[in-house]
């Protein structure tokens, strides 16, 4: 069994890889990542999340070629089912097998309107179907230049968190990733990175919920994450992953970053 703070990298395919593409995807990852993902115990947790209409085929996959990979989703509703047309619910997710879901993702939040509240309803619906979110949290540009990062990356976890028990924040996945470094090959330096993770994310943790979860919370960091600064973040206290879009595409490029204890 890993222990709760063994390291996730996760990769966030977006809407790319249909699902043939998909499937040779997480063959040619179990093919480059064998050795590193049968390690028992687990020196590092690997997940995918692919676009729901991939998600069976990956599953099958991964199952039947024995691919230690977990399986992940990019979002989901918060009810369980109803009149909500073009929705997946996390129960859904759960019956294929899916272990982490991201929830809030900035771009849910920017492009789709999400609110901190519908974020936190979605948070407890997966943990509910007994799934691990990955909460996502960060600032934009002008939040950074404003001198607002720590008020608004706190206020996220906080809100995010909402009603849940110390229990259960010790077990999930909160990732910080600052908005204007997603998708732009600006990474948040490393100094920067840790300060954020370290003091407006396990240190609100520690605030509202002990100690105890604060310690065992996994914290990721996200946004422009490559094979070529991955162990720099990983080498930080209070970072214990990485959430990585662009660079997780090619199976080249996320098998590095997920052999980034070899560097
Ligand atoms: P990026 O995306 O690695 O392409 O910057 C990260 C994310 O949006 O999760």
């Amino acid at each position: 069994m890993a222990d709760s703070r063994t390291p996730l990298i996760s990769g966030n395919w977006k809407m790319h890889h249909n699902h043939f593409e998909a499937i040779q995807c997480v063959q040619k990852l179990g093919y480059l990542l064998k050795d590193l993902l049968r390690e028992e115990p687990p020196s590092v947790v690997v997940s995918v999340h692919p676009p729901f209409t991939d998600i069976r085929s990956v599953q099958t996959t991964i199952e039947s070629d024995r691919i230690a990979l977990a399986l992940g989703a990019q979002n989901c509703h918060p009810d369980e089912k109803g009149a909500f047309t073009g929705e997946v619910s996390a129960t859904m997710l759960a019956k294929l097998n899916v272990d982490y879901v991201i929830v809030g993702h900035s771009e849910r939040r920017e492009l789709f309107g999400e609110t901190d509240e519908f974020v936190n309803a979605k948070v407890h619906a997966v943990l509910k179907a007994e799934m691990t979110p990955i909460l996502c949290v960060g600032e934009t540009l002008a939040e950074r230049e404003e001198g607002r990062t720590g008020d608004k990356v706190a206020g996220q976890v906080r809100a995010g968190l909402k009603g849940l028990k110390a229990e259960q924040v010790g077990e999930l996945v909160i990732a910080y990733e600052p908005i204007w470094a997603i998708g732009t090959g600006k990474t948040a330096t490393t100094e920067d990175a840790q300060s954020v993770c370290g003091e407006h994310v396990r240190a609100v943790v520690a605030a509202e919920f002990g100690d105890e979860a604060a310690a065992t919370v996994r914290v990721q960091y996200g946004g422009s994450v490559k094979p070529g600064n991955i162990a720099e973040l990983m080498a930080q206290p209070d970072i214990d992953g990485a959430l990585v879009g662009g660079a997780s595409l090619d199976p080249d490029d996320f098998a590095a970053i997920a052999r980034y204890q070899e560097q």
